[in-house]
């Protein structure tokens, strides 16, 4: 056994993070336009409007959330703009309207930097590893932005995936994907961050490897850090979400618990394969 945060009461299919209070305050319709009541979420993009550069607006009064001790799921067709709604949170977008809080202060005009600062970790969907250094480095990268002691946190990263230990004198561009991925999610948990976002986590890896990394980020979001992430996998992120998106066009299609979206017909019809 270990002391780690990360390891206690693993498995995918433990429904212990669904918070009752958390599920009370949502929308109770599934095909609600509206998002669900999220003013007081912990972490929101509220009503993003805005797309690249000078480009035509990819979003449009697009609104994703997570709240304390929840995993929120972004799905949705390709092109969706599942990413750039994330990136919009994340400060890498100019939105022409809406705006992004975190913990009911408005971070809007804050640089991707100064999110991380306040606690933000991102895993973008590509480019999220240095290929070239080893495993140890990229975590120490994930670190630049501390002056405290990382070792304990770097513990804690190899004891919820003990591969990168035995790894970590390893250029991380010879490591397989769901290692890689790892390796991406721990170097955001070395910033300590406080909300957590993933782009799509899971990408390009096997069922058994999905299950894995979905058991770990479980055991991430246990140790109190809401996990907001985009999943190419609907049907099996939903099932562990405690809210979930379904974005069409840069438009929130269906807003609802994990749950609900699972039953919802329409949902299931178009996104899950009936
Ligand atoms: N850097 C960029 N500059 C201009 N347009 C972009 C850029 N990145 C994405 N887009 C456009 O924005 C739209 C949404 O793309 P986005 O990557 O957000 O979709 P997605 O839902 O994440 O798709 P996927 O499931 O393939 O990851 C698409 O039309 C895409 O062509
Ligand atoms: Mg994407």
């Amino acid at each position: 056994m270990t002391d780690s945060p990360y390891q206690n009461d693993r498995g995918n299919h433990d429904r212990s993070l669904t918070k009752p209070s958390g599920a009370a305050s949502m929308t109770p319709s599934p095909h609600a336009r509206q998002p669900m009541q999220t003013q007081s979420a912990y972490l929101i993009g509220d009503m993003m409007t805005g797309g690249y550069g000078n480009g035509p607006d990819i979003l449009h009064d697009c609104t994703i959330a997570v709240n304390q001790g929840e995993i929120a799921v972004i799905v949705g067709p390709n092109g969706a703009g599942k990413s750039t709604a994330m990136k919009a949170v994340f400060g890498m977008l100019n939105m022409r309207q809406g705006a992004v809080r975190l913990d009911g202060e408005d971070i809007t005009a804050l640089s991707p930097q100064a999110r991380v600062a306040r606690g933000m970790g991102f895993v973008p969907q590509t480019g999220n590893i240095f290929t070239s250094m080893t495993v140890e480095e990229n975590l120490e990268m994930g670190a630049f932005i501390r002056r405290d002691d990382i070792r304990a946190t770097m513990e804690q990263v190899y004891a919820l995936f003990p591969i990168l230990r035995d790894k970590r004198h390893q250029a991380a561009g010879e490591l397989s994907g769901g290692q890689r991925q790892q390796v991406a999610v721990g170097r955001a948990l070395m910033t300590k961050p406080k909300v957590l976002m993933l782009d799509e986590p899971t990408a390009g890896v096997s069922p058994i490897v999905m299950d894995e990394l979905f058991d770990r980020i479980i055991e991430v979001a246990r140790t109190g850090i809401p996990i907001l992430m985009v999943e190419q996998n609907a049907r099996q992120a939903l099932e562990i979400a405690d809210r979930g998106y379904v974005l069409v066009q840069g438009r929130n299609a269906h807003t609802g618990t994990g749950k609900e979206l699972l039953a919802d017909p329409q949902v299931r019809r178009s996104f899950l394969g009936g």
